[in-house]
């Protein structure tokens, strides 16, 4: 099967969450059982794109509105991913350090999104799938099946997967001007609540829908940012399929990114030197439990209790337990943690901003992990903690839930009910107890890292999905 992945992110050439690490393993996981599994995303100016070699596979041009613009799609020399990797080159619109947050992101991603259809279009065969992950990507069903210029594709199958309905890139018919020509009598299939909004387009015009987790697709008809109804509306087509980890670079005996390799057998010892490394990095006692918490400090992440909870607790603890944070996010929320750090030196420390490298050597050296999100479509920092023996400690709620169960009901973390700072500092408490039963917490690190969340076990998942589509032809035109 020819599959092409299309989405914004993609580790390692650009990351900024989840997205980016499903985006970066899982074509490859599909191209292991023999297919012919491809991405295309944006290029960006990142690191990456220096470091790799790179062959010119199309030049070409598209319209965003009356700006016509050239386009260039390069593909990786050396498919250091395990995969082919394509970029497409926007001069002016595309070629950015950062992959979201700019005022010009809605024209960024449709002129991305219309230069890929036009790219795809010009393909002697087209995918036999076409994958596309979040709203950036969102209105290519769309266009395959109604935008004049896409006529060849308009019977190739297409899958959305939601990683994040938060998100919708909603956007004004007022710039409707923007969007290739389409039979403008179908231009209900674009709109959700009197607006353009990609999401719910790609919601009611992709074939087939997946979520990140099964539970998330419960939530979603209760609660998705004004999407329920039609979450509910569409649930036939809908599936929760949950996500795996890339379990070549997540591995704590073969990591690069870290200095203290361990494996199962050698757990307790392994971690202790990987928390010694860290704890000698922001001058911490490592012989005291080390809590962490990395992500984007948002308050889907529910990082705004932060402040308060970890204030209470380092106070209750009176310097007999550690905590690290890695994240950036809401300025009040980045300001709340970095006041922290005058109150309690040598046990807190706050390292505000992104780094790969000190992620991985916080799920190494930390014991316990702390996930309180009021929303989570899958999370995968569960999952690697696991992975590396650290605890995690999550609330009870979408992908959490579906891979996390209370070690009270003999399974393999922490899980609380509510995002508060009561539940929080229950859990903390709980946490520390563990601490002091070093046999229990073995035993638990060891049954933690026997888990097998990686995408061998699930990309079979996807694989029967497309085949489905394939067999079963066009639906119904809505
Ligand atoms: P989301 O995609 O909603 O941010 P996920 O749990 O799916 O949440 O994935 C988050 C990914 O981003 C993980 O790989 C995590 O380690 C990484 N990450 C988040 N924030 C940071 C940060 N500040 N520095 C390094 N890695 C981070
Ligand atoms: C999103 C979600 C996260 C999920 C990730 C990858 O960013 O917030 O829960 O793990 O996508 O699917």
């Amino acid at each position: 099967m020819k599959i092409l992945h299309v989405t914004a992110e993609c580790y390692p050439v650009a990351k900024v969450g989840g997205l980016g690490d499903v985006a970066g393993a899982l074509p490859k996981y599909q191209k292991n059982l023999g297919h012919e599994a491809m991405l295309i995303m944006p290029m960006y100016k990142t690191p990456f794109l220096d470091k790799h070699q790179w062959d010119v596979v199309h030049k070409d041009k598209a319209r965003l509105g009356d700006y016509q613009f050239n386009f260039t799609v390069i593909r990786e020399k050396q498919q250091s991913l395990g995969f082919d990797l394509y970029l497409l080159d926007i001069n002016g619109l595309l070629d950015r350090p950062k992959v979201y947050g700019y005022s010009d992101d809605p024209q960024r991603f449709i002129a991305f999104q219309t230069a890929a259809a036009t790219w795809l279009q010009s393909w002697k065969s087209p995918p036999d799938i076409v994958h596309c992950h979040d709203y950036h990507t969102g209105l290519l069903p769309f266009f395959f099946k109604y935008g004049y210029g896409f006529r060849k594709l308009e019977n190739v199958p297409t899958v959305l997967t939601v990683h994040n309905a938060e998100y919708q890139g909603w956007l004004d018919w007022s710039h409707s001007q923007w969007l290739p020509a389409f039979d403008e009598w179908k231009s209900g299939l674009l709109e959700w609540n009197k607006t353009i909004n990609p999401l719910a387009s790609a919601i009611k015009n992709a074939w087939a829908v997946t979520t990140v987790s099964p539970s998330y697709l419960t939530e979603l008809r209760y609660q998705s940012n004004g999407l329920e109804a039609l979450f509910e509306y569409e649930k036939g087509k809908c599936s929760g399929i949950l996500n795996g980890i890339d379990a070549d670079l997540w591995n704590p005996e073969t990591d690069v990114l870290i200095d203290n390799h361990f494996n199962v057998k050698t757990v307790t010892a392994g971690k202790f030197a990987a928390k010694k490394a860290v704890a000698a990095n922001f001058g911490l006692n490592p012989d005291k439990p080390l809590f962490t918490f990395i992500g984007r400090l948002v308050g889907e992440k529910a990082a705004d209790l932060l402040p308060d909870s970890l204030a209470a607790f380092l106070r209750e603890q009176n310097g007999k337990a550690n905590v690290i944070v890695l994240g950036s996010g809401e300025p009040e929320i980045e300001a709340g943690l970095t006041g922290l750090k005058g109150y309690f030196p040598g046990v807190y420390d706050f390292y505000k901003g992104y780094s790969e490298k000190l992620s991985h050597e916080l799920y190494a050296g930390a014991d316990f992990l702390l996930m309180p999100s009021r929303v989570e479509p899958c999370g995968l920092n569960q999952m690697y903690a696991l992975r590396y023996g650290t605890v995690p400690m999550v609330r009870s709620v979408g992908g959490l839930k579906d891979t996390i169960t209370d070690i009270g009901d003999n399974g393999n973390g922490l899980r609380f009910n509510q995002a508060s700072v009561g539940d929080i500092l229950m859990t903390l408490n709980r946490a520390m107890e563990l601490y002091q039963q070093p046999k229990k917490l073995e035993a638990l690190r060891k049954k933690m890292m026997s888990i097998d969340h990686s995408w061998e076990k699930t990309v079979s998942q996807y694989i029967d999905l497309y085949q489905s589509l394939i067999s079963r032809g066009q639906p119904a035109v809505p």
